[in-house]
């Protein structure tokens, strides 16, 4: 946990044109936000089961939903073991792109927070 708060800080004193950013995950990577990625990634993929407001959650956990930033965040290591590795099983079928799950990664590892 602590580590990822540090690294990201550390992509924005990269971003801000800090010269002393790390050669980790989070050095060279876009910013990627709630607004700019998560919400749409989120409504598109997971929403259909994960919405407190579903009617058929299609068994989805009671009470993990995604209707706000902050519940992503407050699920994010989930979130990136299921939805995010090399072999995601959520959604239960598939369908997301390698590209929006390397989105999904950068957002939960190098983001800020609640955003
Ligand atoms: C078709 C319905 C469906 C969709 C779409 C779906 N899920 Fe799920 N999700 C489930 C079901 C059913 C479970 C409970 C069974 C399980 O854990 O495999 C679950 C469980 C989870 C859990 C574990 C919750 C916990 O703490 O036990 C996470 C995390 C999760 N989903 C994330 C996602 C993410 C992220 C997406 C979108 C990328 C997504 N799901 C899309 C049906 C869905």
């Amino acid at each position: 946990m602590r580590r990822l708060a540090l690294a990201g800080i550390t992509v924005l004193a990269a971003c801000a044109g800090d010269p002393g950013g790390d050669s980790g995950f989070c050095s060279d990577v876009p910013i990627v936000t709630y607004e700019t990625f998560g919400k749409g990634f989120m409504t598109q993929n997971c929403q259909t089961c994960h919405a407190s407001t579903q009617t058929d959650r299609e068994g989805a956990t009671d009470g993990v939903y995604f209707d706000t930033a902050d519940e992503v965040w407050a699920h994010k290591v989930t979130i990136l073991d299921r939805a995010a590795s090399d072999e995601p099983d959520m959604p239960p079928l598939g369908g997301t792109t390698e590209d929006d799950r390397y989105l999904l990664k950068v957002w939960l590892t190098c983001g800020v927070e609640g955003q």
